[in-house]
């Protein structure tokens, strides 16, 4: 694996891939890799030939009361999970490389980008489609792999791609979880041992909401309830938002007639979770 900071090294590894007919797939990251972006990384490698991931803490995306300081970074083990999972170029350009001087073009994606997360983290989608249309043409690649777990993030990118009329392949991959249920996260780590115990409440309140929903129950307020009833259990969770909403348009419903999507926010401590769940059929 080779380790990249500028963009017209990786421009030129990726050109000559192409001319070699390979299908250059990229996989965006935040780093502090952990098992769920090696799995993004083995689904790269099923995708296409060349293998790109990109490590950038994107400044853009974190709101001014966020953890941008703070969030993990640990390039050393990055650069061995990387390479052990098969990348073929770890692309980790700076700050001011993506954001030079003068910077001040931005992508709103109307709509999608409004709900769930968007209330509690304005600007925040904002930040996210920018730096991934960056990403896209600093990269050119093929196709381009995200996880599930930022459900609605990949509805964005999904919009911006059709919108945009970008000639990108999108594949998401399903949510890892640990034992507990709880989904794989770098935001797991800030987690004292008693609060972690207590983020199970998390997987666990959104399996019990989808155990409603399989035997039939269709209203969002009793499914938002049932959530709240688990959560509440947990003293020391504190929702952010809880929303059955349509899996397309990411739209609040109040009945469920098709596709819906359960998301949830909860803070535990000073750490923010976010989980999903799709119900259909
Ligand atoms: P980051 O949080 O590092 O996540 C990188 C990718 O890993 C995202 O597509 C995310 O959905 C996926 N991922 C994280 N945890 C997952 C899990 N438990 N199961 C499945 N996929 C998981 O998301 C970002 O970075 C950034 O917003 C980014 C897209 C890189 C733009 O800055």
């Amino acid at each position: 694996m080779r380790l990249i900071k500028e963009i017209d090294d990786i421009r030129a590894a990726v050109d000559e891939a192409r001319r070699g007919g390979e299908r250059v797939v990229l996989v965006p990251t935040m780093g502090a890799l952990h098992r769920a972006h090696v799995l993004l990384f083995e689904r790269a490698r099923e995708v296409g030939d060349l293998v790109v991931a990109t490590i950038f803490v994107n400044p853009a995306q974190f709101g001014p009361d966020e953890d941008l300081d703070a969030y993990p970074r640990r390039l050393e083990s990055d650069i061995e999970k990387a390479g052990a999972a098969g990348v073929d170029y770890l692309f980790c350009p700076t700050p001011e490389t993506v954001y030079s001087d003068g910077f001040s073009t931005f992508i709103e994606v109307g709509g999608l980008g409004e709900n769930l997360c968007g209330q509690s983290r304005p600007g925040h989608f904002r930040g996210v489609a920018t730096v991934v249309l960056k990403l896209f043409n600093m990269v050119r690649p093929d196709a381009a792999i995200f996880g599930l777990k930022d459900f609605q993030q990949f509805a964005v990118i999904k919009r911006l791609v059709r919108d945009l009329n970008m000639e990108i392949e999108l594949v998401g991959v399903e949510i890892m979880r640990e034992p507990d249920g709880l989904a794989v996260s770098s935001r797991n780590g800030y987690l004292n041992a008693r609060e972690r115990e207590s983020a199970s409440v998390v997987p666990a309140s959104l399996e019990a909401a989808s155990h409603l929903f399989t035997k039939g129950e269709r209203s969002s307020e009793k499914l938002i309830s049932e959530v709240k009833k688990y959560i509440e259990k947990e003293g020391s969770a504190v929702v952010d938002y809880i929303s059955v909403c349509d899996a397309d348009s990411l739209k609040d419903i109040d009945i469920i007639e098709s596709r819906a999507l359960l998301a949830i926010a909860v803070k535990i401590g000073r750490t923010r979770l976010i989980d999903n769940v799709v119900l259909e059929g």
